[in-house]
């Protein structure tokens, strides 16, 4: 892989045909520029039943237009990816709903397990409609994986609730106690060690999950709890990343040779664990001082980004609507992602007290 021919300019001419909405677009190129290739990512549309044919009119609205503008991308990506919570509260009229609109889009979709998704039946008919929780997959020199990371432990899973969509409730609380936290667990970890074991180290890896695979704060479940397990299988690889949707918001991380970038949803934007006066955070394991959107804009943080990869790395161009652009790239002079303008910038206070 070598440098992207994506420039701010083109970037911009897809500005013009996207709108603002949460839709990624990620670009690998190649030496080759015949092997050039994108795909696009949109997540988190928690479309929410009421009745009879009723759903949540913005939660629709903001699923339909990121399915609409993804169709109308150009260059056209390859494929694309729905990174998790396509339902509420994992109902079937929800997600055949949300499966609609999906249908819609004109190219091949894989999609990840979310939460939203999962605790109500267990993923039992999100598999009817799109297949195994985890899979992997090669295309153009590059290998994805898509892991189901919002598992939890067994006896929580099976034995604490009365009914199944007590349990969903209780797992679709963002801050609720009675949560428990997310893990993508051994039977998973023992299949990517050998998924893993049959790509050579220099291919560039690209994994897709719903919770971080990293741990941001508990209280939110912006966390997995075996994250550092994980971790360790990818890190042999010269070049890996991790995409994950469920924070709603822009978060980016560097552990190792590994990076991290959250995408935005369609449905709403969460705040940051410390914007929440009552959430005590330590956000422990965040190792570059981060940017973040304006707690008092309620739909900060909500827009739409581009994504490329320069020889393997992601780039985040981030259109947001109550904000200025700001891209999230790698720097090979510091080895992390940085929002460039945001870390030069002079007045700049430090992430624990930023928030
Ligand atoms: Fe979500
Ligand atoms: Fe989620």
């Amino acid at each position: 892989m070598t440098h992207s021919c994506l420039t701010r300019r083109d970037f911009m001419k897809g500005a013009a045909a996207l709108g603002a909405l949460p839709v990624s677009m990620v670009e690998l190129t190649f030496a080759d520029a015949r092997e050039n290739f994108t795909f696009a990512y949109i997540s988190d549309a928690h479309i929410q039943y009421i009745s009879g044919n009723k759903f949540v009119r913005n939660w629709d609205r903001g699923l339909i237009r990121a399915v609409a503008e993804t169709n109308l991308l150009n260059p056209k990506p390859d494929f694309v990816v729905f990174g998790g919570d396509l339902a509420q509260l994992g109902m079937k009229e929800e997600l055949d709903h949300g499966a609609e609109m999906l249908s819609k889009l004109d190219y091949k979709t894989y999609c990840v397990m979310g939460e939203h998704d999962y605790y109500l039946d267990l993923g039992k008919y999100w598999s009817k409609l799109y297949g195994p929780h985890y899979y992997s997959w090669d295309h153009k020199g590059v290998h994805f994986v898509t892991l189901n990371s919002i598992l939890t432990y067994d006896d929580w899973t099976h034995e604490r609730w009365p009914t199944a969509m007590q349990r969903m409730i209780e797992m679709a609380g963002l801050d609720n106690p009675n949560g428990s936290p997310f893990m993508v667990g051994e039977e998973q970890r023992k299949w990517l060690a050998k998924d893993l074991a049959k790509v050579s180290k220099d291919t560039p890896i690209v994994l897709f999950s719903h919770s971080p695979i990293q741990k941001i704060y508990k209280g939110w479940n912006f966390w997995t709890e075996d994250a550092e397990e994980v971790q360790a299988l990818l890190q042999p690889f010269t070049t890996a990343t991790v995409v994950y949707g469920h924070v709603h918001q822009i978060q980016y991380n560097q552990i190792g040779n590994l990076s991290f970038n959250a995408v935005m949803a369609t449905a709403w934007p969460w705040p940051y664990p410390q914007s929440y006066a009552q959430a005590e955070s330590f956000l422990p394991k965040l190792t570059v001082p981060m940017n973040r959107a304006d707690p008092f804009f309620e739909r900060d943080a909500t827009g739409w980004q581009l994504i490329d990869v320069h020889s393997g790395r992601v780039a985040l161009h981030y259109k947001l609507y109550n904000n200025a652009d700001r891209t999230v790239a790698f720097n090979p002079a510091t080895g992390r992602p940085e929002d460039r303008t945001y870390q030069a910038a002079e007045n700049r206070i430090s992430p624990q007290l930023h928030y």
